[in-house]
């Protein structure tokens, strides 16, 4: 099996703050794989390092088997990647469909305004092709009704629905989503999940989604999970076998989670 993301030995020093220590873990292509942490673990900064954003103090990243340990952040996209981030940011003066053709953060020029308009009244064949793809988006997400809400009134969990529309718009194969269920509504969350899932089954994309909550996203269908804790890894597997793992259970979960598992 090929490998979509390869992190090997991710460091990230703040200052005198060693946020990332010693961080590898590999992705394969085809895959939805959660990672997972207490809050100030280091999984943002992951991200950051993986995508460009944050330029990591040792370690490298291959995407899909190619260097990336110095992309920018406007050339992950070139390399089949997107991300979304932690908080949402979506143009609150616009619809729904409106924010889906804007390509996301870092990588549009100066009139948005223009090139939406552009798009939404498209004159040539490129521009019908994004509409047609935003629409087919908000289809595969299950939410074609809301093309033409303001995106100001949605609810949290419906704006994050319209991040994750707007990160799978340039049609990715690497898809790494920071928290896209945190506050949403439990079903919500769910039906999310379910989509995601759906995706990877169905297009073949790869999904590496952080999540907070591990009772959670141990019920959700992810092949696989990466635990991270104090800035490394603590341990990956199967749902199964992060539930039942020990040191997960006494690093991370307390007394929270059933390490049976039969409660479903
Ligand atoms: N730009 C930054 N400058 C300085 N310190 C930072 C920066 N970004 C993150 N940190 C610190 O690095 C550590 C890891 O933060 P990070 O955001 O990666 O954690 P996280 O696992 O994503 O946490 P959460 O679950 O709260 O989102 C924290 O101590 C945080 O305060
Ligand atoms: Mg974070």
């Amino acid at each position: 099996m090929s490998k979509a993301l390869e992190v090997t030995s991710l460091r990230k020093e703040f200052g005198g703050l060693v946020a990332v220590k010693d961080v590898s873990f590999t992705v394969d292509e085809g895959e939805f794989v959660g990672l997972i942490g207490p809050n100030g673990c280091g999984k943002s900064t992951t991200f950051n390092c993986i995508s460009g954003l944050l330029e990591q103090t040792s370690g490298s990243i291959e995407i899909f088997e190619e260097d990336a340990s110095e992309i920018r952040p406007d050339q992950i996209q070139n390399l089949g990647m997107t991300r979304t981030f932690q908080h949402t940011n979506l143009w609150r003066e616009m619809t729904v469909i409106e924010n889906l053709l804007v390509p996301p953060r870092g990588q549009f020029g100066s009139s948005i305004r223009e090139m939406v308009r552009s798009l939404l009244f498209p004159a040539n064949p490129v521009e019908e092709e994004r509409l047609s793809r935003a629409y087919e988006v908000l289809d595969q997400l299950e939410v074609p009704h809301m093309a033409h809400n303001m995106t100001s009134e949605l609810s949290g969990g419906q704006s994050k629905l319209v991040d994750i529309g707007r990160s799978m718009m340039g049609e990715p194969r690497l898809l790494l989503l920071d928290e896209p269920v945190a506050g949403v509504a439990g079903p919500l969350a769910m039906k999310i999940f379910n989509n995601l899932r759906k995706l990877v089954d169905d297009s073949g994309i790869t999904v590496l989604i952080i999540e907070h909550n591990m009772d959670f996203i141990l019920r959700q269908g992810v092949d696989r999970i990466i635990v991270m804790n104090e800035g490394g890894v603590l341990m990956q597997g199967t749902p199964d076998e992060v539930r039942n793992n020990r040191a997960v259970i006494e690093a991370y979960l307390g007394a929270t989670v059933d390490s049976g598992g039969g409660e479903e």
